[in-house]
């Protein structure tokens, strides 16, 4: 095999304010192969993601939730990780960009382009809500667009005619989390100049990504770059740029530097040398002059712009070294369409896994990537028979049976010889390890299972025709020549499909006493030796499952995971301007319809305030303690502080409560129901929602 190579491996880090959905799992599946193929290879190959947790969108949420941001983001790094864990999607390092590490690397690569002279100030009239005392992001705000007056549509473009423009240039704008009619203002920003390295990225580009992309970015080359901002006004959780008070840098600035942030975590966790793994000496990367190092994107269609243009021009500013390659895929559909919360095929990673095993889902994946930026479909009638068919019936059948069969009192479990025949099948078998290792390689993935089959094909053949389970009542020892074959032909195969099923490799291993297979593992031929017990390496998947499973898609409320992505769908054709990340269209999408009986659920009862006071250490909290006549005393605490700067005033109020609802314990206490407000005149369609109930004068929560 060739020298040892050092690679550091990304996937795209997903944001905090969303769950992870199978559309995700694309992504991060497909680096899980690829990095586990390499660490198999021998080769130092580091995975390092984490979850992008600045923005907009997250404060928002969190705001809406009564939580701190901080908190919204810990619980969502903690469900992200064990989803991934989950579907067997191992990093070496899951961190967050809202580290000490990213936040001294970003002013670090902010200082640089600012010493370079690339960094400029130009103010811009901007929408701001003095509802809810800040700027409006583009996807916060929606009126008619100036092109062609088609009503209802985003800040930055529209879906009508797909006229790009500014925010500022709507007509009759809304903000799009109150409703109020924002003011436009001034306000000074940050450019991040791209033209001072024009003829370097002009190069860099096609050198790094496939030429689909790369014609694509190129056609913005043909004028000077235009400057990308890089600033938002307070209030913004985000890091605040030094120098400029009250700026934060943009969440796209600081989540691509989290790679290396997550990068450096890892290493002061290790006791190891960044610079030996992604050095700062530009583009030869020869870190401390020996050794060579590999740096990977893998990422969606939708984030090109930033991964290969911005991001190159932040390293380049900086004399990082830029990465070697940037992988682009593309998007997931299901049952060919886009996916849908509606028909339940809009599912998240965790409700995929209360009906079904990962490795399925794995292996599929598998199946369908082929490492083009064209779109994957999961057919779920598909998946079902691929996984039954192949995965179940030819390839584990022959664990199955062939272990099974060894392991009956005639045979006690020993593998003998290889005759003639068997030992061709075999090293046909281990031929094939060069043109799968290339495959894995070139992120062809779904050539792998159908070389795997076409082994597995073979083998079936030379089974039936050996006829074993014939022979074991005749010809004890040329039975176990044939399982012999079977056995090693499985144990080979497992060994080509461990960087797509680990789990299932490793307890393939077991079954001949081994384990940690590396891919030269695959060369070795078994005779002569005991096996183990066979344990169920997979098993059928049922329709009903999957069916189960897109029911339960369904009647989750919506979240807003899907404005996401049916944003970032309509997204792509879109303009090439600076934009907030996807999940902003709207926090608060219509909940699914309810019947009567759900409606009948609701304990409503009416009490009087008794006391309204604030929480230490809680800008959103009010506590409540309420005379709920016969019910007693209750404790509730609402997050919509924001709306009543005198709780004093609330005391002798009568409100209408829920009075039915599980306690829920907070950091602060137990809250014990939620008490409902009345929207604000001028706020039709405002949203109640748990601890942000909208009230008289409720500030976008
Ligand atoms: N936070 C940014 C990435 C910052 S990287 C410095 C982001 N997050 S995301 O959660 O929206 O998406 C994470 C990755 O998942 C992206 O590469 C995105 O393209 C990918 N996918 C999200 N939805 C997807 C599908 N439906 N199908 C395939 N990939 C998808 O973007
Ligand atoms: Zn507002």
């Amino acid at each position: 095999m060739s020298e040892k190579r050092r690679i550091v491996v990304t996937s795209a880090l997903p944001y905090a304010n969303g769950d992870i959905h199978l559309g995700h799992l694309v992504e991060y599946i497909q680096t899980d192969f690829w990095v586990r193929f390499q660490k198999m290879r021998g080769h130092e190959c580091l995975y390092v993601c984490a979850d992008d947790t600045h923005g907009t969108p997250i404060m928002i949420r969190a705001r809406a939730e009564g939580i701190t941001p901080e908190e919204l983001i810990a619980r969502s790094h903690a469900l992200h990780l064990k989803d991934f864990t989950d579907f067997e999607v191992t990093f070496d390092n899951y961190y967050t960009t809202n580290s000490p590490e990213n936040k001294e690397l970003s002013e670090r690569i902010f200082a640089a382009a600012e010493k370079h002279g690339y960094i400029t100030t130009k103010s811009s009239p901007q929408l701001y809500c003095t509802h809810c005392g800040m700027f409006l992001p583009d996807r916060y705000v929606k009126g008619t667009c100036p092109k062609c007056g088609a009503e209802n549509q985003y800040g930055d473009s529209c879906d009508k005619c797909g006229a790009t423009y500014g925010a500022e240039e709507l007509g009759h704008p809304t903000c799009t989390t109150c409703g109020a009619t924002p003011e436009v203002r001034d306000s000074e920003h940050l450019y991040f100049e791209l033209e001072p390295q024009h003829e370097y990225l002009e190069k860099w580009i096609p050198a790094h990504t496939t030429s689909d992309i790369s014609n694509k970015l190129l056609e913005w080359f043909r004028e000077p770059l235009r400057g990308w901002c890089i600033s938002r006004d307070a209030p913004y959780f985000g890091f605040e740029i030094p120098g400029h008070p009250n700026k934060f840098f943009y969440v796209w600035v600081d989540a691509p530097i989290g790679y290396r942030a997550s990068l450096a975590n890892w290493c002061a966790q290790h006791g190891q040398d960044i610079n030996a793994w992604w050095p700062e000496d530009g583009e030869q990367g020869t870190g401390n002059g020996e050794q060579k190092t590999e740096l990977y994107h893998f990422i969606g269609k939708d984030i090109i712009r930033f991964h290969c243009l911005f991001w190159p021009g932040m390293l380049h500013g900086a004399g990082i070294r830029t990465p070697d390659k940037v992988f682009v895929h593309g998007f997931l559909t299901v049952n060919g369409e886009k996916m849908s919360k509606s028909k339940g095929t809009f599912v998240n990673a965790r409700t995929y896994l209360d009906h079904l095993p990962a490795a399925a889902l794995r292996y599929y994946y598998a199946c369908k990537l082929s490492g083009t930026t064209d779109d994957m479909d999961l057919n779920l009638a598909d998946f079902v028979q691929r996984v039954n068919s192949d995965l179940v019936g030819k390839i584990t059948n022959l664990a199955s049976r062939g272990a099974q069969m060894l392991n009956k009192p005639a045979l006690g479990g020993m593998l003998g010889t290889l005759d003639e025949e068997g030992r061709k099948l075999v090293e046909f078998a281990q031929s094939r390890a060069d043109v799968i290792a290339q495959h894995y390689e070139n992120r062809r993935f779904s050539q792998v299972p159908v070389e795997v089959s076409k082994i597995a094909d073979a083998a079936n053949e030379y089974f039936d025709r050996r006829e074993p389970w014939k022979t074991i009542k005749t010809d004890v020892e040329t039975t176990r020549v044939t399982l012999t074959a079977i056995l090693n032909v499985f144990r080979i195969l497992a060994i080509y499909l461990k960087p797509i099923l680990p789990t299932y490799a490793e307890k393939s291993a077991a079954l001949f006493g081994e384990s940690d297979w590396t891919w030269s593992d695959a060369a070795k031929t078994l005779e002569g030796q005991p096996i183990g017990k066979y344990e169920y390496l997979a098993t059928r998947i049922d329709a009903k499952q999957v069916e189960a499973m897109v029911e339960a898609a369904k009647v989750k409320p919506a979240s807003s995971g899907e404005v996401a992505h049916e944003s970032r769908a309509s997204k792509n054709k879109a303009k090439a301007a600076d934009r907030e990340p996807q999940a902003t269209s709207q926090d608060f999408p219509l909940k699914p319809e309810i019947a009567f009986p759900d409606f009948e659920k609701l304990d409503l009862r009416v009490g009087t305030v008794l006391s309204c006071e604030t929480v230490p250490k809680s800008s959103k909290l009010l506590k409540f303690e309420l005379d709920a006549g016969a019910l007693g005393k209750r404790t509730i605490f609402s997050g919509i502080r924001g709306a009543y700067p005198d709780p004093a005033a609330l005391v002798g109020k009568e409100v209408v409560f829920v009075a039915n609802l599980a306690p829920r314990k907070m950091s602060v206490g137990v809250s014990e129901g939620m008490i409902l407000f009345a929207g604000e005149p001028g706020v039709t369609g405002g949203v109640l929602t748990p601890f942000a109930t909208a009230g008289a004068g409720t500030p976008c929560t």
